[in-house]
């Protein structure tokens, strides 16, 4: 069975649903509910859901939220040997949700700064490795992901890099993020995030400019699908999903399972954004990031 090294960073998700507007000072009414996350632990939990194998790499704190996300991901059947506890807290991170389903989040990196070329395993028995942008972004866990980038590349295994979000790419040089972007073999932007990169507001413009780059560019558009295109390879474009959707949240991350296991397993590249499409809808049809009950399929 294809096995995939997950690399990046797992969170505490504490998702506060407002029920009234915000009382400074006082208290307001919430629902409150918490969830494991962050993008790594999510592409690796819906990874392993697939029945492809998964191995995550991060680190969490020696607490208890460390403790309920290595829990989720044994119930998962996620490989969670190279999870490392650390003595800074696990990262956590605040959402707000409105009533109008807007979110704004509060993000504490915590325990996921400083990983190591030590955290990750032998390379012996994995066939793809996946990098979540949020490990390259963070200046204190950036010089460790190059190291593993580098021992990736020499096994000779595919990567697959999510750019994970504008905001944090505005905090480093855009040069710096170019300089990356030619050690992946796909790179899974969002649509805003590839239009930042290609600095247009074009689609076509924008997989041309980031082709140059990289061999291999799906462009994830929300409820319009997605787009990929290979070097040298004409456009494909998929649609999404028609569904009822209930939190978005997780959805480029399961997009990303979706498609890594279709693609390992010898698909196409339009069977594998199908794949993602398809996996990316099963998570938007729940609240969450992750799978629902463990990993039965
Ligand atoms: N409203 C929706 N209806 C159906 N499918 C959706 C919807 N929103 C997202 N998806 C699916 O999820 C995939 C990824 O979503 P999106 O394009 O928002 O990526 P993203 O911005 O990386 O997500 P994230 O917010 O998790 O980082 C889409 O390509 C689509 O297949
Ligand atoms: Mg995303």
């Amino acid at each position: 069975m294809p096995k995939v090294l997950c690399i990046g960073d797992v969170m505490l998700d504490v998702v506060v649903a407002l029920q009234a507007p915000i009382n400074y000072g006082e208290d307001t009414p919430s629902k409150i509910t918490t969830h494991s996350g962050g993008a790594a632990g999510n592409v690796a939990s819906w990874i392993a859901h697939t029945g492809t194998e998964a191995s995550i790499v991060a680190r969490v704190g020696n607490d208890s939220a460390g403790a309920a996300i290595t829990s989720e991901f044994e119930d998962l059947g996620v490989d969670h040997s190279s999870l490392k506890k650390t003595s800074d807290a696990t990262g956590v991170v605040v959402v707000l949700v409105d009533k109008n389903a807007e979110r704004t989040m509060f993000p504490e990196t915590g325990a996921n700064s400083g990983l190591v070329l030590a955290d990750m395993p032998p390379l012996v028995g994995f066939d793809a490795a996946y990098v979540s942008g949020y490990a390259l972004l963070n200046p204190r866990s950036r010089a460790g992901v190059l190291e593993m980038i580098a021992a990736i590349k020499s096994a000779g295994l595919p990567l697959f890099y999510d750019t994970v979000t504008v905001g944090a790419m505005k905090e480093v040089d855009r040069e710096l993020i170019y300089s990356w972007l030619p050690l992946m073999d796909y790179v899974l932007p969002n649509e805003e995030e590839a239009f930042y990169l290609a600095d247009s507001a074009d689609i076509d413009d924008a997989l041309r400019k980031l082709l140059e780059l990289c061999p291999a560019v799906i462009v994830k558009r929300g409820s319009a699908g997605a787009v990929a295109q290979v070097r040298g390879g004409a456009r494909i474009d998929i649609d999404a999903v028609k569904i009822t959707v209930a939190d978005t949240t997780g959805a480029g991350d399961s997009f990303a399972a979706g498609f890594i296991a279709t693609k390992i397993s010898g698909g196409d590249l339009s069977t594998s954004v199908t794949a993602g499409v398809t996996l990316a809808a099963k998570c938007v049809a729940n609240i969450g990031a992750r799978p629902q009950g463990g990993h039965a399929l």
